[in-house]
């Protein structure tokens, strides 16, 4: 019922050789697959280059990131319409980097989502507690307030086609990965709260990917649990045959 999604964010990475060639190994490995629905979101720099390397496949083109104005006076700001000019069908917001290291705010997240919906591009709005915060046990709190302010004032036929990703920024880069477990128990309570927030036929069409130290070793007993959609993929997606084996694990 929910098209799984693999989606490799590669950050503030590669430069424009290394990227049209980490775009044409995953072109060559990933041609033609149709498991699951694949997503690639190099720097904005590198966005044509990855286009024109992945011209006629499937596999699909990712900004990282976007402002909510269409255009103006916003230095070093990239619009939907921009993501959209180089072949963009899909954009990451509120990636925990952009929350915690860029002081992005829940009200900037919320606007960039309706923004991105707006322009008909599929926004992955990331969610999710640091460390400290599982520690202290508000996990849920943390969670709770990601999913509800981003989604504020969103009609339940738009928020169908956006995505969630659940990541612990204790998990993100560091090599330690929710337990499958882990993830479901919190996939599970954001889908109850998109249920809260809309319907349950809404809540059940929202995919919902997890991020975190994902590895070709770790994926198939996440994806095995019912409420994790996917993945968001950052270390692992640099590198053609692992981001392939990620996207293979039904295989
Ligand atoms: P990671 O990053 O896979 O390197 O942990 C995931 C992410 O930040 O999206």
């Amino acid at each position: 019922m929910r098209p799984p999604i693999i989606a490799g964010n590669w950050k503030m990475n590669c430069l424009l050789n290394e990227a049209a060639d980490l775009a044409a190994g995953i072109r060559k490995l990933l041609d033609g697959f149709d498991g699951v629905e694949v997503v690639v979101c190099p720097p904005f720099t590198a966005l044509p280059a990855v286009r024109q390397t992945l011209n006629g496949s499937r596999i699909k083109l990712g900004g990282q990131d976007m402002h909510w104005e269409p255009k103006g006076a916003f230095t070093g700001e990239v619009s939907p319409t921009m993501l959209k000019d180089t072949g963009c069908t899909h954009v990451i917001i509120g990636h925990s980097e952009r929350r915690h290291i860029l002081g992005e705010t829940n009200d900037m997240v919320n606007r960039k989502l309706k923004a991105a919906l707006a322009n008909d591009l599929t926004p992955i709005v990331c969610v999710g507690e640091l460390l400290e915060e599982r520690q202290m046990k508000v996990t849920r709190e943390v969670v709770e307030k990601h999913v509800t302010k981003a989604f504020d004032g969103i009609a339940a036929k738009d928020a169908e086609r956006a995505v969630v990703a659940y990541e612990p920024v204790w998990a993100i880069g560091t090599g330690l990965t929710a337990t499958p477990t882990q993830a479901q128990e919190i996939h599970h309570f954001a889908r109850n709260i998109l249920t809260r927030l809309y319907n349950e036929a809404t809540a059940q069409r929202i995919r919902i990917l997890y991020g975190g130290s994902v590895k070709p070793d770790n994926i198939r007993t996440l994806m095995a649990e019912k409420d994790v959609d996917g993945a968001l993929v950052g270390g692992a997606s640099l590198k053609a045959a692992d981001f392939n084996a990620i996207a293979r694990y039904k295989e």
